[in-house]
């Protein structure tokens, strides 16, 4: 029942963050009235919807009825609330604004084998033709992923190399944290020409415009900005196996002897048995791209040896989230 009726709790918890009430909230607590009033809500619903969230642990409350006062958990103080440099809700406001309703059509997804978003799988399209959405996208894809680029930056040795290229680098978010954390690399970002306006504005946000390169192209017309390090966040999952093999092996043609490729993804356990959210996120592929699909640790390996790299492993990040890493 938890997980067939899970969809009350998750929508709970989007709505939540859609109407802001973790950054309302931010370190103070507060009466439900005085939430009801600064969010512009109806009295009907909120003791259920403030104490739902408490039994979801993503409240706390001192006290019982009216004068009870609710405030952020340590977590969603530091995941949910937008002035909180670890904020993750960007994620959590696209899937309430986008993959929710688009999720409702996974029957059909499976009947049909095609993309149930609103971008009929030309997401890069979709998102392009409209500045706001971009911004949502490139903010979610930042709140999910910084984590992972953190732990990446710190636990892979970087020093045998000299330079960085993220591929599909978005706002440039993975070059920021290794280049703050290793002053001796060069770091490229390359995306699509639509989103080198974010990705210039968040490097000089973070005074790393002499560090970080921004390199505007199209992965599949384009050749790669040679690198000792190329790496891949989330891009390889978007695609079917063809594309997947043209980007790595575009990878290693870029990659000098003894270079490395990256892709940051949730890659499954080879069983695939364990990694719940990978296998959902394989699925979440196929209402948005209809073609794209995630990967184990093994197909990684089986793709990375047949377009000519040596060896492959795999480091775990954060939480679902690993490094596969291959060799030239
Ligand atoms: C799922 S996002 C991943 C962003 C980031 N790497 C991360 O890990 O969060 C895919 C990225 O690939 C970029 N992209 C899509 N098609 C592309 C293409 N043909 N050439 C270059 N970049 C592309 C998108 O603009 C987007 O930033």
């Amino acid at each position: 029942m938890q997980i067939g009726m899970g969809f009350w709790a998750s929508k709970t918890l989007l709505t939540a963050v859609k109407l802001g009430l973790f950054s309302t909230l931010h370190d103070r607590a507060l009466t439900r009235s005085e939430i009801q009033e600064r969010l512009h809500l109806q009295e009907r619903g909120m003791e259920d919807f403030l104490d739902a969230l408490v039994s979801l642990h993503l409240l706390e409350r001192d006290g019982v009825g009216p004068d009870a006062r609710y405030r952020n958990t340590e977590e969603t103080a530091c995941f949910l609330d937008r002035a909180s440099p670890a904020y993750m809700g960007s994620i959590l406001e696209m899937a309430n604004d986008r993959l929710y309703e688009a999720w409702g059509r996974l029957e059909r997804a499976l009947q049909t084998g095609q993309a149930q978003n609103e971008a009929n799988g030309d997401l890069p399209a979709f998102l392009a033709g409209d500045p706001d959405r971009l911004h949502q996208f490139m903010e979610a894809m930042a709140g999910v992923q910084r984590g992972n680029f953190v732990a990446l930056a710190e636990q892979f040795d970087f020093t045998p190399y000299r330079t960085l290229c993220d591929i599909g680098g978005a706002s440039g978010l993975l070059s920021i944290e290794v280049a703050r954390r290793h002053p001796h690399l060069a770091c490229t970002t390359f995306d699509l020409p639509e989103v080198s306006d974010i990705a210039r504005q968040t490097i000089a946000r973070h005074g790393l415009r002499d560090r970080i390169a921004v390199v505007s192209g199209d992965f599949f017309q384009d050749d790669f900005p040679p690198a000792d390090v190329i790496t891949m966040g989330n891009i390889l999952h978007d695609w079917n196996l063809d594309r997947k093999l043209l980007l790595m092996d575009k990878a290693y043609r870029a990659l000098p002897e003894g270079g490395v490729l990256i892709a940051i993804e949730n890659i499954i356990d080879d069983a695939r048995r364990e990694n719940t959210f990978g296998l959902l996120m394989s699925l979440n592929m196929l209402i948005e791209t209809g073609d794209g699909f995630d990967y184990t640790g093994a197909d990684f390996d089986r793709w990375a040896r047949h377009v000519g790299f040596r060896e492959t492993y795999i480091m775990p990040l954060t939480g679902p989230t690993s490094a596969a890493v291959a060799v030239k």
